[in-house]
């Protein structure tokens, strides 16, 4: 590792920077990535280039602070450091089984002479694809306990780029991508008064989520979004029609102010990831690398894994969550009343067990299986769930004898209904509970109201907790998939039980909404999971007449479901579709079956956000390779070179693509499967239908 080291010695430079009214440049460089720290009357800024093209303009930086001293006005700059590190290290799960972790920090040490002996660092690391950013507050007497009221941070584009945009919201990220420019912003149609979450609130009609996508007129993509995310709220992002400048806009806490610090601390990093290719933007390390290395002890227990689920069929409507129509109408006996309508019944939980055990599924998830969910929904009540105890017609014990029997592991839900105290309080017995009956993974839920006081579920209170269920959860040794979480910011590689998220729209939003366009999933990689894994729930094969209004449909074809286990990358994985469902096309299901969850390399061949994604992956430890290819609405030939695979190797390559006439609208269901043998030196032509996709597993053959 090389060392260099710029230290300013501290007088000479205090009365340098008083005595001119701008301070020199400092710089740092990785690649054709430039950033430039500036003091122009007191002012931090910074600015960033790509191969000398502009990033951002020179763009403000700054805190404020709830008792008017913070790090808002003019401030002194006090010495800087520099200072190159170059390591890989290696995810317990991923995309690849090896990331390099190579950049140039800047370090800027200010100071705030109206509040003598208030410090304020800013750390920036450049890397070859973009840059992160993040204040740290070092110890010091002058800073004890302090809120954030506002943080100052701007990213000034230079020009009116397109954007790919959910609004700002306080409480959820499950939203419809938006395509337009950045003078378009205007949230306000897309905000609902009700929906999941029941509760929206996006006061700001020219507020963004991050990730936050965009492409410049000159070719550049450029994401913006965060890193490690921890004890501090989701940044959301202000934008200024005019002069495309965008301000970060911390999301408030329910007593006012944003964050609650103490000093040493530091703020989550704000990260840019650019590139003058698309697929680059994909393939970036950059926000896992930002992120601290792994905590915890033993990572041998957390493995990645597919599942099937009691859940499709509550989200199509076919069978519900709860298990009586009120819990306050009881019989004579004082029992709830059941409607004959619950899904998470014992036969029906080892139908799900059967299939999975046949056809290589390890986990079964089963929802509405404990008591509570007659009172769910649009209550703010605390005590809704305390997460042990089942309904009378699930028997757990029976289950867990029946699934270690069949050799699959059962996938426990809690759903929260937004109570995050009452979680807090049942998560010691609520985690034995899973450890007694053999439970290695657990889907969590927020929907509805935070409790606490309508805390926000991207905010700082919600951050912590999130951090607290993941920690908790590791200590029991179970792994976790956050449904309506904060959206991920890397943080699994600090914990790697925190597998996936959801904090997205999912797959489900096709089973009881008008559902998703199919530009979606060729968006979704851009933005959702630049932060890391979701519980997208693909694998959807009886894509129209699911439910009972006939109205609904799944909006791509099937051959598209199963690229989806490829393009769209999570270590916990579900085959969502109902077993029925399946196997009506057994031949198809067997690319579910046969693909990985973890990957030695990914390799992104294709991509444009809002049209279409290639992608290969090799499987872990094996000479395998997966392809997943997808385009929107629009039919697409896409040609692939397999240059990938190993060099006089041969493999069997099994192509499921779109059949003939497929088309997600009239005929979605219709595929073909084909067989044929290549090697390196080969290429693919891949017929994509209207919202199709297709997917390809290379094996290979025995003698070269
Ligand atoms: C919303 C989640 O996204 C969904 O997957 C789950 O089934 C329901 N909440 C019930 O918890
Ligand atoms: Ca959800």
């Amino acid at each position: 590792m090389k060392k260099y080291l710029l230290l300013w010695l501290l007088p000479a430079f205090q009365a340098a920077a008083q005595s001119s009214p701008a301070a020199p440049p400092l710089t740092a460089s990785l690649g054709g990535v430039k950033l430039t720290f500036s003091l122009t009357a007191g002012r931090p800024g910074y600015a960033v280039t790509y191969d000398q093209k502009p990033v951002v303009t020179t763009s403000r930086l700054g805190i404020a602070l709830e008792d008017g001293q913070g790090f808002a006005g003019p401030l002194v700059l006090t010495g800087s450091e520099l200072k190159d590190v170059d390591e890989t290290w290696q995810p317990v799960w991923g995309e690849v089984k090896s990331i390099r972790n190579h950049y140039q920090q800047l370090t800027v040490h200010l100071r705030q002479p109206a509040a003598p002996g208030r410090r304020l660092d800013v750390v920036f690391r450049v890397f070859a694809d973009g840059v992160g950013f993040r204040y740290e507050f070092p110890r010091q007497l002058a800073l004890g306990n302090f809120v954030v009221s506002d943080e100052l941070t701007e990213f000034a584009l230079p020009a009116d780029h397109q954007a790919f945009w959910i609004p700002g919201d306080y409480d959820t990220n499950e939203y419809l991508y938006t395509h337009s420019r950045l003078s378009a912003v205007d949230n306000s149609a897309q905000v609902r008064s009700s929906g999941e979450i029941a509760v929206r609130v996006a006061p700001d009609p020219q507020a963004v989520a991050t990730p936050l996508m965009l492409k410049a007129d000159n070719g550049l993509y450029l994401n913006i979004h965060e890193a490690a995310q921890v004890n501090y709220p989701a940044m959301q992002l202000h934008v200024d029609r005019a002069s495309h400048v965008l301000t970060a806009r911390l999301v408030p806490s329910a007593v006012g102010g944003k964050a609650f610090l103490h000093a040493p601390s530091c703020t989550p990093w704000r990260t840019l990831i650019v590139s003058d290719k698309a697929p680059d933007i994909l393939a970036s390390k950059l926000i896992l690398n930002l992120n601290e290395p792994n905590k915890l002890p033993t990572t041998d227990w957390i493995k990645p894994m597919k599942f099937v689920g009691v859940w499709w069929e509550m989200q199509t409507g076919r069978s519900d969550w709860k298990y009586a129509a009120s819990a306050d109408t009881l019989d004579p006996q004082g029992r709830l009343i059941p409607t004959g309508r619950h899904g998470a019944n014992t036969a029906n939980v080892k139908r799900y067990i059967d299939f999975a055990a046949q056809h290589g599924m390890a986990g079964v998830l089963v929802e509405g299986w404990n008591v509570g969910w007659e009172d769910w929904f649009g209550n703010w009540k605390e005590n809704v769930f305390d997460f042990v105890t089942p309904y009378p017609d699930f028997n757990v014990s029976e289950i867990h004898r029946y699934a270690v029997s069949k050799g699959v592991k059962m996938i426990m839900h809690n759903e929260t209904s937004g109570a995050a105290t009452n979680y807090e309080q049942h998560l010691d017995t609520a985690y034995q509970f899973m450890n007694k009956y053999g439970y290695p993974a657990v889907k969590t839920g927020y929907v509805g109201r935070i409790i606490p006081r309508g805390e926000h579920h991207d905010g700082q209170w919600m951050s912590n907790h999130f951090v607290r269920v993941a920690e908790m959860a590791a200590r029991h040794h179970v792994m976790v998939d956050m449904h309506e979480s904060v959206r991920p910011t890397g943080l699994s590689r600090t914990y790697p039980n925190w597998m996936a998220s959801e904090a997205g729209r999912g797959n489900e939003y096709n089973a009881f909404s008008t559902g998703s366009p199919p530009e979606h999933e060729t968006i979704m990689p851009f933005t959702r999971f630049m932060g890391g894994p979701m519980d997208y729930t693909p694998g959807i094969f009886k894509l129209k007449n699911f439910e009972p209004t006939g109205k609904r449909q799944v909006h791509t074809t099937l051959a598209k479901q199963l690229a989806l286990y490829v393009v769209l990358y999570s270590p916990l994985q579900m085959a969502a579709d109902l077993p029925e469902n399946y196997e009506q096309h057994l031949d198809a299901f067997q690319f579910i079956q046969d693909v990985p969850v973890d990957w030695d390399d990914t390799r992104v061949l294709a991509a444009e956000p809002g049209d279409y994604i290639t992608t290969a992956r090799k499987a872990k430890g094996k000479d395998e390779w997966y392809l997943g290819s997808i385009t929107d609405e629009q039919a697409r030939t896409q040609p692939v070179k397999l240059d990938f695979l190993t060099p006089g190797q041969r493999y069997e390559a099994t192509i499921y693509a779109d059949g003939k006439g497929a088309d997600w609208q009239q005929n979605p269901t219709a595929y073909q499967i084909t067989r044929q043998v290549v090697t390196s030196k080969s290429a693919l032509t891949l017929k994509l239908a209207p919202s199709g996709g297709a997917a390809v597993s290379f094996k290979p053959l025995a003698g070269k």
